[in-house]
């Protein structure tokens, strides 16, 4: 138990809750009893920093070396891609928290899980995220096309009330179960596509494109629309692979694009593909809201009742409980394609990766699958439930490899951080990455160890909770991430029971892209 306090931390007279001492019962390694919290940075705490001193510049913040508009060369030098790599052999030079520079741009980078969790619980009920910076280019494509603003697009209480809408339904584990043995009929699928695609050395050079991509729509397409969309059939529609390529193109050129405003003038190519990428990408998305929506009011004006899977799809949901009109329903679905595709075929390579460099590991999941798999071979939340390790290893795939290596946050206003002044909208990296690899956090910190996170294991009670976070922290955090998790349960669960993985290639740190871990994805499937 945490017990606050409200006591003067400060010798700026400030009163304000603290935790005391008991961080130790959960978190030993961490005995940081007296933090001085985040704070916004108040005309009185300035007053009292110029006659007390104290507080201090973010200037003053250890540091790699940076130039006026270069700025850390490192990064130009690895053309962006081992931003993961630099920060480490960062975070071992300059501590806890510094600071570093991408061109202009100033950023901090925090790896000790308190002053994280500082940061996270300083954001409160509505966090701002402008994705108008970032994602730029999709937004201003999408408003072209006059469709509602979704959460992408929205921050204070327009995006609450929205993400309110989604919550029961995408985040309750109870509305989760049904989705299970769906999942588990589109992996079954997707290992008979790996089985389709591998060379007669049983090797598919690029399973993330051409299998786990498709894997991760598919199971979302169940989901969203409650009918399967036939991404995982042997042969594609020309409508499919005009969806699966237009998603893949807005994803890829809009990040690039958003990058600064006049790239889209000169990479005028990747522009118009964009925009066309939107467009096919988007009628077909519409297409199938369509669909849905017939059949709720053909259903309805006939008195039939819905087949289950529509009539437990989110589309169903949204028109029927939360009176959302077609072009609302399309664009949330469209826009839930885009945050799942990456994000999940990505994390689960990851994992295949590491399972295929760990044969022993790989040995211990499949006894535990095969051991637990219901006798129709149709994994439901009961069986995943029974399946500690198979959980385990997700995590410590996302502890060594997260797809996502940090998390941003900025506030509005200047903030105290640790004594040091923050400036409004500078961004916060909290680093995941950099805290899976802490030895003095994960002993042995470099090994695949899904044991560490069983129950039974001692040092699961002692890892932070703020250490390996994939899916983000608090209101705005990943609102996929209860189908995320079975989706990937589901399909490794089908992939070790069946085929034996082996990675072609050396244990390898991946390329950082645009802030995604981006891991090479060749392997070998051989049948059990
Ligand atoms: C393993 C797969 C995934 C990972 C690692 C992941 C990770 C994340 C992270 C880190 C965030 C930002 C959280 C924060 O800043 O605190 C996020 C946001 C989000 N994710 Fe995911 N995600 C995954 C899968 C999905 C899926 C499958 C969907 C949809 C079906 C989804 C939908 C979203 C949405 C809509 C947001 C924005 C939420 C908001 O702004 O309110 N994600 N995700």
């Amino acid at each position: 138990m945490v017990r606050l306090q409200f006591v003067n931390t400060s010798r700026f007279g400030i009163m304000r809750w603290k935790s005391i001492a008991p961080i130790q019962n959960t978190v030993s390694r961490y005995p940081i009893i007296w933090t001085r919290n985040i704070a916004v940075l108040t005309e009185d705490m300035k007053k009292d920093a110029e006659i007390h001193g104290g507080l201090k510049s973010m200037d003053s913040l250890p540091g790699p070396r940076t130039f006026p508009i270069l700025g850390n060369l490192e990064h130009i030098r690895t053309k962006f891609m081992k931003m993961h790599i630099t920060q480490l052999k960062n975070a071992k030079k300059y501590g806890p928290m510094y600071k570093d520079k991408l061109f202009r741009n100033n950023a901090i980078i925090v790896q000790d899980p308190d002053i994280c969790k500082e940061v996270y619980r300083a954001e409160g009920k509505l966090p701002h995220r402008d994705f108008s910076i970032s994602l730029r280019e999709f937004l201003k494509a999408r408003e072209k096309m006059q469709l509602p603003k979704s959460l992408l697009d929205l921050n204070g209480e327009e995006w609450a009330e929205l993400r309110r809408k989604f919550h029961k339904k995408m985040l309750a584990p109870i509305n989760m179960k049904m989705f299970y043995p769906q999942f588990s009929d589109v992996a079954v699928d997707a290992v008979e596509c790996i089985r389709r695609l591998r060379d007669e050395n049983s090797i598919i050079n690029d399973v993330r494109e051409e299998v786990l991509g498709k894997w991760a729509l598919e199971s979302i397409g169940k989901f969203v629309y409650g009918f399967r969309t036939g991404l995982l059939d042997q042969t594609l529609t020309d409508e499919n692979k005009r969806f699966y390529e237009g998603i893949k193109i807005v994803l890829t050129n809009a990040i690039f694009l958003s990058r600064a405003k006049w790239l889209k003038y000169i990479f005028w190519k990747a522009y118009a593909d964009l925009n066309k990428g939107m467009k096919d990408w988007h009628a077909i998305g519409m297409k199938n809201t369509k669909k849905v929506m017939e059949q709720v009011k053909n259903a309805e004006e006939m008195g039939k009742t819905l087949e289950d899977s529509i009539a437990n799809s989110l589309t169903c949901y949204l028109i029927l409980t939360k009176n959302m009109d077609f072009n609302e329903c399309s664009v949330h679905a469209i826009e839930l394609f885009g945050a799942g595709y990456d994000t999940t075929s990505i994390t689960t390579s990851w994992v295949l990766h590491w399972l295929g460099m760990n044969p022993d590991k790989q040995e211990i999941l499949y006894n535990e699958v095969i051991d637990r798999i219901p006798e129709d071979g149709r994994i439901t939340d009961a069986a995943v439930q029974r399946m500690p390790y198979l959980r385990a290893c997700i995590k410590e795939s996302a502890r060594l490899t997260p797809m996502i290596f940090v998390n941003m946050r900025s506030f509005p206003e200047d903030m105290v951080l640790r004594d040091y002044i923050i400036p409004a909208q500078t961004p916060i990296l909290l680093s995941n990455y950099n805290m899976g690899r802490d030895e003095s956090i994960f002993p042995n910190a470099n090994s695949f160890m899904p044991e560490r996170w069983l129950r039974e294991n001692k040092e699961e009670d002692e890892i932070h909770p703020f250490t390996t976070l994939p899916f983000g922290f608090g209101a705005r955090s990943c609102l996929g991430r209860r189908i995320a998790e079975a989706e990937m349960q589901v399909f490794l669960a089908q992939v070790v029971r069946q085929l034996k993985i082996k990675y072609i290639g050396e244990e390898q740190e991946g390329d950082n892209i645009f802030g995604i871990t981006l891991p090479k994805s060749t392997f070998a499937f051989y049948d059990r």
